[in-house]
């Protein structure tokens, strides 16, 4: 069911755009050419999520429920009943997202990958990994042709934060390296971006906030679907645990909007000045109802149009913003019974496949 619709989403996007161009759905008010992103900020915006959703996995579910309820993260999770490990987290997510075919892609990669599949793939990958190795403080960067179009390609160093890191891989049998150290560059996330091919000459890449937008709003579903279908649901289905409201209470899972929201929280924390929400007109929490005019109006929208996001380019406080709402479907039943019998639920009639609330990111423009 839940694939069929995103299935559905996609061709119908796919064909309104092939017809109509851009933003159909809302005419962006003040919207002019320059409102555009460059292709470092906006791998560095996608870089921060793909970072946040990783931080929270590994400290939140795997960390805590490894001590509190000894569920371990194994490689063989699906046999064992058990946790993903982070990095098979990170690489469902990314093959979720890359699947939707929107021009941006990401993976995890190693000059000393455990799995053959995750080493270098190209001339530029393997430079791009031993360069973040002597200079791990910024990511290496290059635009190169592929097929005669232009990318962004951005590979960003991934550290080995916990001794699980470094335990795990030493010792694991097919890794080809066994002395990895705290803090070592264990590998690179690398982010790719298409750029547009008739830029003029001379004149810096843009990428449009609209179509930033998406690529964001991509990991953070993928992340949580991931989180939805292959924690979540799994384990609750094998009696192995629960998500709980009270997760931190309960020693449970966070729910897959908890799981969101503390992303969200992890990079408000950062001053990365991106943000991202999950709000609803009918919210179980108080604190994810609409905050303003716009918040308001994009819900009642996106309930009435809900292929493509609800759109503003504002000014706030002196700066300009883009901002997007996207609609958050009642993709299982779970989503419906559980709002539908909360006690907090100021709505009872959700049905499935329902717009239940929206995905609001705030990007700036520079
Ligand atoms: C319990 C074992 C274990 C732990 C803990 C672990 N890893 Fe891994 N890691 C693996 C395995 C297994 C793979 C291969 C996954 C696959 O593609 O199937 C992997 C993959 C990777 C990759 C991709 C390249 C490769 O080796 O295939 C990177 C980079 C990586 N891990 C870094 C880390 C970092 C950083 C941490 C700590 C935050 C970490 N790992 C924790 C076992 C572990
Ligand atoms: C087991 C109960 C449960 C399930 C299952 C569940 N939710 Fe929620 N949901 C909640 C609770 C509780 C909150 C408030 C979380 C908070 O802010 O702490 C929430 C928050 C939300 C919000 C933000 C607005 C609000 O109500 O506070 C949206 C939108 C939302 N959920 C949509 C969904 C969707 C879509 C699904 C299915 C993919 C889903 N929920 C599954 C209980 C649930």
């Amino acid at each position: 069911m839940h694939k069929l619709k995103l299935a559905a989403i996609l061709s119908l996007f796919l064909i309104i755009f092939s017809f109509n161009g851009k933003s159909w759905a809302q005419p962006a008010t003040g919207t002019d050419n320059q409102t555009g992103i460059s292709p470092q900020t906006a791998a560095n915006y996608i870089h921060s999520v793909i970072e946040a959703g990783r931080t929270i996995y590994s400290e939140v579910i795997v960390e805590r429920l490894g001590v509190t309820i000894d569920l371990k993260a194994t490689e063989n999770w699906q046999e064992q009943n058990t946790l993903p490990l982070p990095a098979q987290f990170l690489l469902l997510s990314s093959n979720t997202s890359n699947a939707r075919d929107m021009g941006m892609k990401y993976r995890l990669m190693s000059l000393w990958p455990i799995n053959p599949k995750n080493g270098p793939k190209t001339k530029f990958e393997k430079i791009g990994l031993e360069n973040i190795l002597k200079s791990p403080e910024k990511p290496f960067t290059k635009i190169v042709t592929i097929r005669g179009k232009p990318y962004f390609k951005a590979i960003y160093p991934d550290r080995a934060v916990t001794k699980a890191c470094i335990n795990c891989h030493n010792h694991h049998p097919k890794s080809p390296k066994k002395d990895f150290k705290m803090e070592d560059v264990m590998g690179g996330i690398s982010i790719e971006l298409p750029l547009n091919s008739n830029n003029v000459e001379g004149e810096d890449y843009r990428i449009p906030a609209e179509v930033v937008a998406d690529y964001i709003h991509s990991v953070l579903e993928s992340d949580r679907q991931v989180y939805s279908k292959h924690v979540v649901n799994r384990l609750q289905e094998n009696n192995i645990v629960y998500a709980s409201e009270n997760w931190w209470e309960d020693n449970a899972l966070l729910l897959p909007a908890q799981f969101l929201l503390n992303a969200s929280d992890l990079i408000l924390n950062k001053n990365i000045d991106l943000d991202f929400k999950l709000i609803s007109s009918w919210p179980v929490n108080n604190h994810n109802g609409p905050a303003n005019e716009f918040e308001r109006k994009g819900l009642k929208d996106i309930v009435r149009h809900p292929v493509r996001p609800y759109i503003e380019y504002r000014n706030i406080g002196g700066k300009k913003y883009f901002q997007a709402i996207y609609p958050d479907f009642a993709v299982s039943p779970a989503c419906v019974t559980c709002h539908n019998n909360h006690p907090n639920s100021p709505r009872r009639d959700f049905k499935l496949n329902d717009v239940m609330g929206g995905i609001v990111m705030t990007l700036p423009l520079e």
